[in-house]
């Protein structure tokens, strides 16, 4: 997917995300993230991990520049964020899939519709549309299922269906926040295993989770926040600091 980019802005190792001494205070003078460092090269894939009210998913606005830093630079594949012109923030987002604890995904649409729905939006050329549409559909292993509506769907099909919906833009970065919080044990894994598969596909994966489990068994690069601030960044690591 990603690798397949001939214009790779990263390809020179510009991290795809960097936080450079991020501050962010909201309105009510709450400091959700205190003086955070962070980059994450390409193809990286990372646990963000930290107690309810860290400032895990304060962290993913500010990479989906639903929020602006109140200090600090948030970069994205080398472009800061605060400085991106309004017309290239629909492009930016494009970059990145993001999947939700609750799939926000449209009820009166089939599963097919819903992931179009992601290209039409755009503008994409309707004769593009189904085939793209179609490939991220085999992608999640949901094919079978493209006429169903999501009340039609279990827990973790319908996350894959949110899952199709964010690959169909073929994104550089995908992030994932608490995504297997609504998922029983085994269905999470199932939703785990595809997140390795995007990653596998070139795709750096940022994702925020509670899933001591899951955290765990993978050794992966495990961020963790507390009270706003960066506690540990560790690679191979457990879900709980071992020392
Ligand atoms: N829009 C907002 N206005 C004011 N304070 C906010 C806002 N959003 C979040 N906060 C506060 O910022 C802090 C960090 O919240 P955030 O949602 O980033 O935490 P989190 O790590 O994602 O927690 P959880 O694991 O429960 O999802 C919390 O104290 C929260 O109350
Ligand atoms: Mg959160």
């Amino acid at each position: 997917m990603a690798k397949s980019h001939p214009t790779d802005p990263t390809a020179d190792g510009t991290p795809v995300i960097a936080l450079r001494g991020v501050t962010k205070t909201y309105a009510n003078g709450k400091s959700a993230l205190r003086d955070v460092n962070l980059s994450v090269p390409e193809g990286d894939f990372v646990f963000l991990v930290g107690p309810s009210g860290a400032g895990k998913s304060t962290l993913i606005r500010l990479l989906i520049r639903e929020e602006l830093a109140t200090r600090g630079k948030v970069m994205l594949e080398g472009r800061d964020l605060a400085r991106l012109k309004r017309r290239d923030v629909p492009k930016i987002r494009r970059r990145i899939g993001i999947v939700f604890q609750d799939f926000k995904l449209l009820p009166n649409k089939s599963v097919r519709d819903n992931v179009a729905f992601a290209l039409e939006v755009t503008g994409t050329p309707r004769a593009s549309i189904k085939p793209a549409v179609e490939r991220v559909l085999r992608v999640v292993g949901l094919a079978g299922q493209a006429d169903q509506r999501p009340s039609e769907l279990s827990g973790g099909e319908q996350q894959r269906t949110a899952i199709a919906r964010a690959l169909v833009h073929d994104p550089h970065l995908f992030i994932a926040d608490e995504p297997t919080g609504n998922l029983d044990p085994l269905i999470s894994w199932e939703i785990i295993q595809l997140l390795l598969r995007i990653n596998e596909m070139g795709v750096t994966v940022l994702m925020a989770t509670h899933n001591a489990d899951v955290v765990t068994a993978l050794r992966k690069r495990v961020v963790g926040l507390e009270d706003g601030r960066v506690v540990r960044d560790e690679t191979g690591a457990a879900y709980h600091r071992e020392d």
